[in-house]
């Protein structure tokens, strides 16, 4: 099954080590080749030379070994390897990884990479549950760093809960899945996300308070999934995420024109909180205070990207979803914009300042469609993101 395929071992420093040998030789067995990087931790309770006649590779251990270096560069080290597998990943390297730091080889090479990470926590139920330690998990997930584990279950430090690492199986069962080809592969998807800017004058423009978290979320879920991603966004608060072709655009117009020439879509989601209108009068020159009383503006309404696609007599995608960002009767309100625009699904939100979502790190939403409204529990937004993606894998299939 790993026939051919390359993995390179971060071995961090936990009581859980031990397990990492065994993890090595089931690989082996798999027929995938296994080269370990060991921490200076993570040596208090492996040997080099166990890890070293296991996966019969040499052992990484120090950013500055000059040997290492002339044989092979951190940077080579961290790209060879067809994926890199941290287990146990401690509290520590995951605040490490989470911060960006590079004070050793391992946290360098995590740093340095340009391929998939998948990390098997371990550690103490209290270290697990700790706010630094939940937070430091949504980064690296939001970064797309897969995770095994922890299990719930007795520890060595005599409590109990989760914290304890993935049995090795199931760190082989995942990682079969990282190199598995996803379900939306050889599926384009297209996906909107953040505010528009309509320009009053060359300087002055009006928009709107999205920040664009939900819609380079669900670009990054949908690509996690093996989609080919093309992300329209207007100017947001977020960089576009990696591995998705990224056209970036101000106004409504120049969205609409980036959707119509993105090609055809096998599904398209509307993430994008559009201005509902631009200044007919914008200035071409910055308009000026002259004494002449106060300017006046002229709105036309923008173009309707998501009802215009939804519309498409011709090359239609299969799957069309708008949002519906609502203060009341949210599910009433949402039903009707669905009918109203005419697309497949209507993910619905209550952005009332009470429920704290808009800005805020969670989201509750009822996805709206021919089954009717399914409420899905408070989750955070790349929660909602992993959830919807699926369900447009499912919807493809
Ligand atoms: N949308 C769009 N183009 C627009 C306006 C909205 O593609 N010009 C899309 C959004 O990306 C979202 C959905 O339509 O998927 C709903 O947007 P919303 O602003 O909630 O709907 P409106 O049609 O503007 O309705 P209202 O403001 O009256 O609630």
């Amino acid at each position: 099954m790993l026939a051919d395929k390359h993995i390179l071992l971060i071995v961090g420093g936990g009581i859980a080590a031990f397990k990492s040998l065994d993890l090595v030789r089931r690989l082996r067995e798999q027929g995938a080749k296994v080269t370990p990087v060991l921490t200076k931790a993570g040596a208090e309770f492996v040997t080099p030379l166990s890890l070293s006649a296991l996966s019969a590779s040499k052992v990484y251990q120090d950013l500055f070994d000059l040997t290492d270096e002339a044989e092979m560069g951190h940077i080579e080290l961290s790209r060879a390897a067809d994926l890199i597998v941290v287990a146990p990943a401690t509290a520590d390297l995951m605040a490490k990884m989470a911060g960006g730091l590079a004070g050793d080889l391992a946290t360098t090479l995590l740093l340095a990479t340009d391929k998939r990470v998948l990390i098997a926590p371990s550690m103490n139920v209290r270290m697990w549950e700790h706010p630094a330690t939940q937070r430091n998990l949504s980064i690296l997930k939001g970064d797309g760093i897969l995770v095994v584990g922890p299990n719930e279950g007795d520890m060595a430090c005599g409590e109990y809960g989760p914290g304890r690492m993935a049995e090795v199986p199931e760190i082989i069962l995942a990682i079969d899945a990282a190199f598995a080809d996803g379900p939306l592969k050889g599926k384009h998807v297209l996906v909107t996300s953040g505010p528009t800017h309509e320009p009053i004058d060359p300087v002055r423009y009006i928009a709107n308070r999205s920040s664009g978290a939900q819609g380079t979320a669900i670009a990054k879920a949908l690509a996690a999934l093996g989609a080919d991603v093309t992300f329209v966004t207007g100017p947001a608060d977020v960089p576009p995420p990696s591995g998705v072709k990224a056209v970036q655009v101000q106004t409504a117009q120049e969205m609409l024109e980036a959707v119509m020439n993105a090609g055809t879509v096998d599904a398209a989601v509307f993430a994008a909180a559009v201005a509902d209108w631009h200044v007919v009068n914008a200035g071409e020159s910055k308009i000026k205070k002259d004494g002449a009383g106060l300017p006046e503006l002229h709105f036309a309404e923008n173009p309707d990207i998501l009802a215009t696609v939804s519309q498409m007599t011709k090359n239609r995608p299969k799957l069309v979803v708008g949002f519906a960002a609502e203060t009341n009767d949210v599910i009433a309100n949402a039903t009707a914009k669905r009918a109203r625009k005419q697309c497949d699904w209507i993910v619905a939100n209550d952005v009332s300042p009470e429920t704290g979502i808009m800005g805020g790190r969670e989201n509750a939403v009822t996805l709206i469609s021919d089954a009717g409204a399914d409420s899905w529990p408070r989750m955070h937004k790349d929660a909602v993101a992993a959830k919807l993606a699926q369900r447009i894998a499912e919807a493809l299939a």
